[in-house]
């Protein structure tokens, strides 16, 4: 079977193509972070009218890759949530009608439950059970995974996500947008141990989060005349990444679980999976999705659209989920 993968969720356009038998055979992306960078963040508007223009040279583009036709398509997936009302109408509504068109099934992925297979992508790829590191732009879950849809939320951040605890650092420190990545970079350059920040519930004996104190505490020290940004983007990143590996860690105790995937924009984050390999105890193991897709693409929703085949359905009525709970997910 030969899904195709559309992704529009936030300011990215993911296209790909997976096939059941051979594995993924191509993918594209457009990213649109140039449009909102003067903005100093993504204009919901603005994303919509882009992914209309891409969503279908994109696609022409993978299937030429593939040397494949429309015609030699199976099925269709798309983000159906969460994400932004109007782009995942794009997505949503271009599923719809190729469907239609082409008599082919559709099927509405969550985009994080995407993020959270992702990491089967790859070649060795962790088998189920495991414990998933959720860290995106807006979300930040500890969820024990029993199989396809059998998600089990063990923590979340109360308030910030980490990814936004990242952009909002960077943006307090100029850093422009999206900043976790600038940040990141900046924090190669630095050194940890001479500014002092709040390592956030740290101690809670729960696995929930928390990252807005975070933000606070940066606001107060960018104030600062002598201004060492690179030492301060190194300590922002190491507040982080001492919580989620120090959470991580101790979700993998809790259920007596050996594996540990990490997914979302955050596992990009090269300080935090050293963090993590280090931390992990004899006998587990942490795995990842290769750097392109851990940020949001087009690859993971045809993947978890071809583990949700059964769901599709060819009555192209389609509807988006701007909010929408993983745990809420029932396996296929
Ligand atoms: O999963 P994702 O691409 O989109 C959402 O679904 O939200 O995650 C985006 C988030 C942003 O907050 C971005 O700053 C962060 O992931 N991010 C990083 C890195 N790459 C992306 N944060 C820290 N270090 C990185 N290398
Ligand atoms: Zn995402």
């Amino acid at each position: 079977m030969l899904v195709l993968g559309i992704e529009t969720s936030c300011d990215e356009t993911g296209i790909a193509l997976y096939d059941t038998e051979s594995g993924l055979l191509s993918h594209a992306l457009y990213s649109q972070v140039h449009m909102h960078e003067e903005y100093g963040g993504v204009v919901p508007e603005l994303a919509s009218r882009d992914h209309i223009r891409r969503v279908l040279p994109l696609t022409r583009q993978i299937l030429d890759q593939a040397g494949l036709q429309l015609t030699d398509l199976s099925a269709i997936a798309y983000t159906e949530g969460p994400g932004l009302a109007g782009a995942l109408l794009v997505g949503a509504s271009i599923a719809a009608s190729l469907g239609f068109a082409l008599k082919l099934p559709i099927v509405g992925v969550h985009h994080l439950e995407g993020h959270l297979l992702a990491p089967l992508l790859e070649p060795d790829p962790p088998a189920f059970p495991f414990v998933a590191l959720l860290v995106s732009g807006g979300h930040t879950q500890l969820m024990r995974v029993d199989g396809v849809g059998q998600y089990q939320l063990l923590g979340e951040t109360l308030d910030d996500a980490a990814g936004e605890a990242f952009d909002k650092s960077a943006k307090l420190m100029g850093l422009g947008y999206p900043g976790g990545p600038a940040l990141a970079r900046l924090a190669q350059t630095g050194q940890i141990g001479h500014y002092k920040l709040p390592r956030p519930m740290l101690h809670s004996g729960d696995l929930n989060f928390s990252f807005s104190g975070l933000k606070t505490a940066v606001m107060l020290i960018a104030k600062q005349a002598a201004l060492n940004h690179a030492n301060l983007a190194a300590e922002v990143q190491e507040a982080i990444t001492d919580v989620l590996a120090a959470k991580s860690i101790a979700a993998l105790k809790q259920t007596g679980l050996t594996r540990l995937i990490v997914a979302g924009g955050v596992g990009a984050n090269a300080r935090l999976r050293e963090r993590l390999s280090q931390a992990v105890p004899p006998g587990a193991a942490v795995y990842y999705p290769k750097l392109e897709f851990c940020t949001d693409n087009g690859a993971m929703i045809a993947f978890a659209g071809a583990m949700r085949l059964k769901a599709a359905d060819t009555r192209y009525g389609f509807s988006v989920k701007p909010r929408w709970d993983l745990a809420q997910l029932e396996a296929p």
